[in-house]
């Protein structure tokens, strides 16, 4: 049999992990959410759900990758044979599927936005009449979107080492470059500190249960958990590396990047006189506004939607090296007739949600159109599902002291003990629970 590909080197995990889960969920949501949700309070909730929840699930799925060397299908196949735990990865392996297709849009729109904003954004536009009549179009966004999808599958199609790995290299260290530029940048415009204050001052007013599963959600995105991205990318990790440090270094890059990604925005939009406003509209609508008043503003817009178009990248590969490693593991596929066969389906499903700005525009799902759909799926039902059953499948059936066991195998500076079993076996799973009947309750009932 092939010798599964492994990372060349321990830091060559730790980006093309941390790249996967840096992404549209730091630099767009995390900002949006934390501002409008008691700022620091928010940010305090926020980290006790990563340590919490977060990383007992990140641990799990990495070391049940690592020790199977497998796909997330293969994965629960050989840890628990002849029963149908298997399911699980396969919802891994189609939310996978779900989530890219719609995040390849919206990256899409994004990329398109890098070349508006090197045009220069003209001050007095109405951007939102902007945003609205881009992702309305059809061709425009199209294209885009097609671009996106080609890109992410020439990665894949280069595999886990030249092309995941060398992307990952390369791109996550410009990616921080061009953060801490514009933080610099935002921060040390006048007025900037009403921005600081908004996005950080704790208002624990705001706090309520939804913050907690905002929170517990949040966690679960922006660390791509749920669906088998860490256990395929644990899948190629060396047995000399240890999980657990590794954990902590992603959770870490993570956390910083989104915490930054707030310092760049809000100084900037409060500066420059507007308010914070919600969801998309912050980046595609508020930002351009920010940008069309601020000196060198088409510099920073390039470098602002480059930043978001990289981060998203670096999250689209993992996505779609999920699918990929699921057919090549399991079915036998040669892995670059998989990453354009697969691309190319994924590009098909992302149509429905461009059309859902026309076309389909008459499509409403309780009030959501087609893009937001599939993401209220797949974030309130997919991922935590995913999480919630893969952390009792390495915490009851593969056992939390023989996950431990592989987790503690390398030597490193965390020895996984009574503490993390705990979490494992009830706090992750309590939690989740938790936040799937109330995203549920909440979105059914009242
Ligand atoms: N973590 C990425 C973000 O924050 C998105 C992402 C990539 C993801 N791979 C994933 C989310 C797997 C869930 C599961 O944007």
């Amino acid at each position: 049999m092939k010798q599964r590909e492994n990372w060349t080197s321990n830091l060559g995990f730790i980006l093309a992990a941390a790249g996967s889960a840096i992404g549209l969920g730091n630099i767009w949501r995390f900002p949006y959410v934390t501002g409008t949700n008691g700022g620091a309070a928010f940010l305090l909730i926020f980290l006790g759900a990563i340590i919490l929840i977060g990383f007992p699930v990140i641990v799990a799925e990495i070391s049940l990758g690592r020790s199977t060397e497998k796909n997330p299908v293969g994965a629960f196949k050989k840890i628990a044979p002849d029963t149908p735990w298997w399911v699980v990865g396969g919802l891994g392996v189609f939310t996978g599927f779900i989530i890219l297709s719609y995040y390849s849009v919206v990256a899409g729109w994004s990329m398109s936005y890098i070349f508006k904003a090197l045009n220069g954004f003209t001050p007095g536009t109405d951007f939102a009449a902007l945003f609205g009549s881009h992702i309305s179009g059809f061709g425009v966004p199209l294209f885009w979107h097609a671009v996106f999808m080609l890109i992410t599958v020439l990665v894949i199609r280069a595999g886990v080492v030249g092309g995941i790995q060398k992307v990952a290299k390369t791109l996550m260290p410009v990616l921080f470059i061009i953060l801490i530029t514009l933080v610099i940048r935002a921060v040390t415009l006048p007025g900037a500190g009403e921005g600081l204050s908004f996005y950080l001052k704790p208002d624990f007013s705001k706090i309520s249960i939804q913050t907690f599963t905002d929170a517990i959600a949040q966690a679960f995105f922006t660390l791509s958990l749920g669906m088998g991205a860490m256990i395929t990318y644990g899948s190629y990790l060396s047995k000399n590396d240890n999980v657990s440090d590794n954990a902590v270094y992603i959770i870490s890059f993570d956390t910083l990047i989104a915490i930054l990604a707030g310092f760049a925005i809000f100084p900037a939009v409060f500066a420059l006189g507007f308010s914070p406003s919600a969801g998309p509209g912050l980046v595609f609508i508020t930002l351009p506004g920010v940008l069309a008043k601020m000196p060198l503003g088409s510099l920073f817009g390039f470098l602002f939607f480059l930043l978001l178009s990289i981060s998203a990248l670096t999250s689209a590969i993992s996505l779609l090296e999920v699918v990929v490693a699921y057919v090549v593991d399991e079915k036998g596929w040669e892995r670059k007739k998989a990453a354009q066969i697969i691309g190319f389906i994924i590009f098909l499903v992302g149509i429905p949600p461009i059309l859902g700005y026309s076309s389909l525009s008459g499509f409403s799902f309780l009030g959501m159109d087609v893009l937001d759909t599939y993401d209220w799926f797949a974030n309130n039902i997919f991922l935590p599902l995913g999480g919630l059953l893969t952390s009792i499948f390495a915490a009851y059936v593969w056992k939390a002291k023989n996950m431990m066991k592989e987790a503690n195998s390398a030597p490193g500076k965390i020895t996984l003990g009574k503490g993390y079993a705990f979490l494992l076996k009830y706090i992750a799973p309590t939690g989740i629970i938790i936040i799937m009947i109330f995203n549920i309750w909440t979105t059914f009932v009242g």
